[in-house]
């Protein structure tokens, strides 16, 4: 009889199978939940012969890389290597402000940077890395092999085709007959964090689609420390688990406020709360207004370059989850 226990044990044989006693694997990570359970999984299965990449594009949530690296390697003791591959993100998105070349950007560079991190892991025995973890879960199976067309550059981080033949890999992917609340709940029984098993998705591309125009440094940083506040406060008022995707957009105008008997000129921030089954359709979510009061007014007074906060009230469709 299936149960996820069973899963676990099958799923740790037939990789110890498919590996064999000495080849290497690598895998990159996002700090999301699929990544984090196929990587543990892996680490069961075949201990630091599984080599975990984490790609810092400099558009991650605020103090991500560090995050990761603490409850990854410390925490789950996965073998994961960090690399600060931002200067190099930041430098290709430099004027960009198309949404689909920001994608395309990162999509690339991420898999130039990772064939390139990826060649500096040697495993011991001078033997080459021969497979590719992904944590590809059945929903994008279903996806890949039913989509055509524009819809297909929706995840460009899961095209791994270059990797698998430029670095000449063998694919694995442990999850791929699993649904998303089966990979939650083979996480909680892998011992991963409850916090990092109940996350809301976050895009590959990050926080370069939710800086609206232009991707800075500065722009990031505002952005990212706006979001920062918000989910916190979700956090604290208890509404996480009731919303399926939370963030903050930083919206290229600016506008006039008041602090103090200064006049102020600076940009707005437009917050995003969804609740969705499948993400196709959303709707927006119903806060209350003292707690939009509390997030704006921490917002304007703690993040400097922001004079004004907004809520989205707008359903999917007519708008998409993400601003660009
Ligand atoms: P939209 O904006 O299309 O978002 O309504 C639906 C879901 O998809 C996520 N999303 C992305 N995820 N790369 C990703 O990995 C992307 O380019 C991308 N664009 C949107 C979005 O966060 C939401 O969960």
């Amino acid at each position: 009889n299936w149960t996820m226990e069973n899963f676990i044990d099958t799923e740790i044989q037939r990789i110890r199978q498919l590996v064999g006693p000495t080849a290497e694997v690598i895998g990159a990570v996002s700090g999301g939940v699929d990544s984090t359970v196929a990587s543990k999984l892996m680490t069961e299965a075949i201990g630091d012969r599984f080599h975990a990449l984490l790609v810092d594009n400099g558009v991650l949530r605020l103090n991500e890389a560090a995050i990761v690296k603490q409850t990854l390697c410390d925490g789950l003791g996965i073998n994961l290597t960090v690399v600060d591959a931002s200067d190099e993100f930041l430098d290709k998105l430099k004027g960009v402000t198309d949404p689909e070349k920001k994608r395309k950007i990162i999509g690339n560079t991420f898999i130039h940077v990772f064939e390139r991190e990826a060649a500096k892991i040697k495993p011991k025995d001078g033997k080459e890395i021969e497979f590719l973890l992904q944590g590809t879960l059945y929903p994008d199976v279903i996806e890949s092999i039913s989509f055509k067309g524009p819809s297909q550059t929706i995840k460009t981080h899961h095209n791994v085709g270059g990797l698998l033949e430029d670095m000449k890999l063998k694919l694995i992917e442990p999850l791929r007959e699993l649904f998303k609340d089966e990979v939650r709940h083979l996480g909680e029984l892998l011992g991963i964090p409850h916090d990092l098993v109940w996350r809301h998705p976050f895009p590959g591309p990050g926080i370069a689609i939710r800086v609206l125009g232009e991707v800075t440094r500065s722009q990031v940083e505002i952005a990212r420390k706006a979001d920062h506040i918000y989910i916190e406060e979700i956090k604290k008022a208890g509404l996480y688990n009731k919303i399926s995707q939370a963030f903050a957009c930083l919206l290229p105008v600016k506008s006039v406020g008041v602090m103090g008997d200064q006049r102020t000129y600076e940009q707005v921030i437009a917050l995003r709360a969804i609740e969705t089954s499948d993400f196709m359709t959303a709707d927006w979510f119903p806060f209350d207004h003292d707690f939009l009061k509390k997030v704006a007014s921490r917002i304007v007074n703690e993040v400097d370059g922001v004079a004004r906060v907004t809520y989205d009230i707008t359903s999917k469709p007519p708008a998409t989850v993400e601003w660009e």
